[in-house]
């Protein structure tokens, strides 16, 4: 029998499905995979390094995480790939990576975000260790989840002496064609989910998401926080369509502002209805999330998890909630706080997961991913 590694590259496909073959520049200025449209499936995947990993160790481990992504992203198979014809129809894949404290911590004279740890307390949370922090981040995303599986694999097997996983986590949207491109996404309440978010290509998103600050090994990167959130959905479905409408401020079929017609209307905090009650309540969501200052805003980028139901449940399933923002403490953490104090969605959330990462730049060819940290 031969050995899989004997299998010599497939040709690409020539009939292959434009969509399948569709690439995202793995290189630039920054990393890919934060202002890419969304793709229908990522997995976010955390490592912990192995005690003996110093900075030159790390700089190894991400000249060739990075070479495989570059790879993997272009539609080409890794070095030494055991199954390379998983890798032709790349999708739209993008590999993304981050660092957690101690990866910052092995360059100590290179100062790091001071917001890279842990978060706050937050009085709903139920965190669990098993889904908190992390090393070094792999976020890997695709319109094709064998494809996704496979990039993941090699990625990890190649990290596999330098790092153990400390957390896996999939997630999901709609099938890439089942709607129109741009469409906003729906969560697993059935609610229109993106709606308000900073448009990628314009200033507003470059000042709100890119870290600005030349003097720093993270200038042209970004913060990262992932909050693994339950929802509750055997409880929402004792909650009336009515109710479900005023938790959030928006109406479930269109994703309209309860003050307006259409998803993108912009909505009317002062409105009263016909007793004099704001016509979307003080408790609700997109109140709550919306701070005066237009600084403090972030850019969401989350995924639906639905996971094998425990005990007499029938579900199992929550929102891998993620957020890009230059500055955590400024940007995301008073948002949170805001939700904290008050937020009828709470009723039917529960947050157990949470970590930080910072995003390196990205590179350019030759160059790798944490260069700007690593290198010399
Ligand atoms: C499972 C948990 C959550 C669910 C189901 C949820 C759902 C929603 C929905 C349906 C909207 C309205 C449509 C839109 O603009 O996207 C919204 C808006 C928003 N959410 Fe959440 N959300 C969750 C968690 C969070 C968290 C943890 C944060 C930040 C800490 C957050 C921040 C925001 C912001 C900033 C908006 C836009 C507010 C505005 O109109 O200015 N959400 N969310």
């Amino acid at each position: 029998m031969r050995r899989a590694s004997a299998v010599p590259a497939p040709a690409v496909p020539r009939e292959e499905p434009a969509e399948a073959s569709a690439v995202v520049d793995f290189y630039g200025e920054h990393q890919a995979g934060i202002a890419t449209e969304p793709q229908a499936h990522c997995t976010f995947v955390a490592l912990d390094l192995r005690e003996d990993v110093d900075r030159a160790g790390m700089a190894r481990l991400m000249r060739i995480l990075t070479d495989d992504a570059a790879r993997l992203t272009a539609g080409s198979a890794a070095l030494a790939d055991s199954e390379p014809e998983l890798a032709v129809l790349p999708a739209r894949l993008t590999v993304t990576f981050g660092f957690g404290p101690r990866v910052a911590a092995l360059v100590p004279e290179k100062p790091s975000p001071e917001w890279l740890g842990p978060l706050p307390a937050f009085s709903v949370d139920r965190l669990d260790p098993h889904y908190g922090d992390g090393d070094v981040l792999l976020q890997v995303a695709s319109d094709d989840p064998l494809t996704l599986a496979h990039a993941l694999r090699m990625l990890l097997k190649d990290a596999r002496s330098f790092a153990t996983v400390r957390w896996h986590q999939p997630g999901f949207r709609r099938a890439r064609g089942s709607e129109k491109p741009g469409t906003t996404m729906r969560n697993l309440f059935g609610q229109i989910d993106g709606t308000v978010n900073p448009v990628p290509g314009t200033r507003d998103f470059d000042d709100l998401v890119w870290i600005a600050d030349r003097s720093s090994w993270a200038h042209g990167g970004t913060g990262f926080v992932l909050r693994r959130i339950g929802m509750d959905l055997d409880k929402w479905d004792r909650l009336d369509r009515e109710g479900r409408e005023q938790s959030v401020g928006r109406t479930l079929d269109s994703g309209a502002p309860l003050t307006g017609s259409r998803e993108h209307d912009e909505p009317d905090f002062a409105a009263k209805n016909a007793v004099g009650f704001p016509v979307i309540a003080e408790f609700a969501h997109i109140r709550r999330a919306r701070l005066a200052d237009p600084s403090q805003r972030i850019f969401r980028r989350g995924y639906n998890y639905d996971e094998p139901p425990f005990g007499t449940g029938v579900s199992h399933s929550g929102l891998l909630f993620a957020s890009f923002q230059a500055d955590v403490t400024h940007q995301f953490v008073p948002i949170q706080r805001s939700l904290d104090e008050l937020d009828l969605l709470n009723e039917w959330l529960v947050p157990v997961g949470s970590a930080v990462f910072v995003i390196p730049p990205g590179c350019a060819p030759g160059g790798y991913i944490g260069e700007t940290l690593l290198g010399a």
